[in-house]
């Protein structure tokens, strides 16, 4: 079993090089950006709430979001049976113990933090131009500065979290997708 958090900021490429990763290492992926956007979709009461902090660039919080991760887990046990790639979660002290907590009870934990490290001019370099191709509703400039700086505080923290863990393992987050999975498989292997 393999759990892998990939962490870094809006636009560091967490999507991107999950899905080598679930190429290379069969691991069922959980985004949980992708999981209220799916709500949001679908009109569920959850995405409706959810929609209202997401346009924002803030977080969803803390407890709502923990319920929402374990129902996921719950819900795909089998398939998660070789290992997760949490993407996106946890982004805040109190969710990375509950990641903790979560993942003891089912007798495992977690084994690598990817972290993507990309200065953050190029962060929103990369959001403007997907915002003009997708239409991600969070991608604009405006929203983007403030999910940055929401990172910074709120997220940014958790290095530390699992530095002191023993788990982080820095990425450089720039350069070709290819050069930076290369990295990432050193890292894991
Ligand atoms: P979420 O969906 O997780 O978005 P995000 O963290 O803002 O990050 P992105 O998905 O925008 O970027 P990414 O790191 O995946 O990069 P990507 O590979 O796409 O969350 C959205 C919102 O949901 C949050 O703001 C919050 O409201 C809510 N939320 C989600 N999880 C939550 C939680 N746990 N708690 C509370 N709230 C939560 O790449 C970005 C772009 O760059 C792409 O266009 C890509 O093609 C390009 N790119 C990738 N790699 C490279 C490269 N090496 N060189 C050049 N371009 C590249
Ligand atoms: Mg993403």
């Amino acid at each position: 079993m393999l759990n892998i958090v990939i962490f870094g900021a809006p636009g560091s490429g967490k999507g991107t090089q999950s899905e080598k990763l679930i190429e290379n290492y069969h691991l069922f992926h959980i985004s949980t950006g992708d999981v209220l956007r799916d709500h949001t979709r679908r009109g569920t009461e959850l995405g409706k709430t959810a929609r209202t902090y997401m346009d924002q660039g803030q977080l969803i919080p803390d407890e709502l979001m923990i319920d929402i991760l374990a129902s996921v887990l719950d819900e795909h046990r089998d398939e998660a049976k070789n290992g997760v790639i949490f993407d996106g979660f946890p982004r805040t002290i109190p969710q990375a113990e509950a990641l903790e907590r979560m993942l003891s009870e089912r007798g495992t934990g977690v084994h690598h933090v990817v972290g993507l490290e990309v200065p953050d001019e190029e962060l929103v370099v990369r959001l403007v131009k997907r915002g003009q191709l997708s239409g991600r509703s969070d991608d604009n400039e405006e929203t983007i500065k403030k999910r940055i700086a929401v990172y910074h505080n709120l997220t940014a923290p958790l290095k530390e979290f699992y530095q002191e863990r023993g788990l982080y393992r820095l990425i450089r987050g720039t350069g070709t997708i290819d050069g930076i999975f290369e990295d990432i498989k050193k890292a894991l292997d």
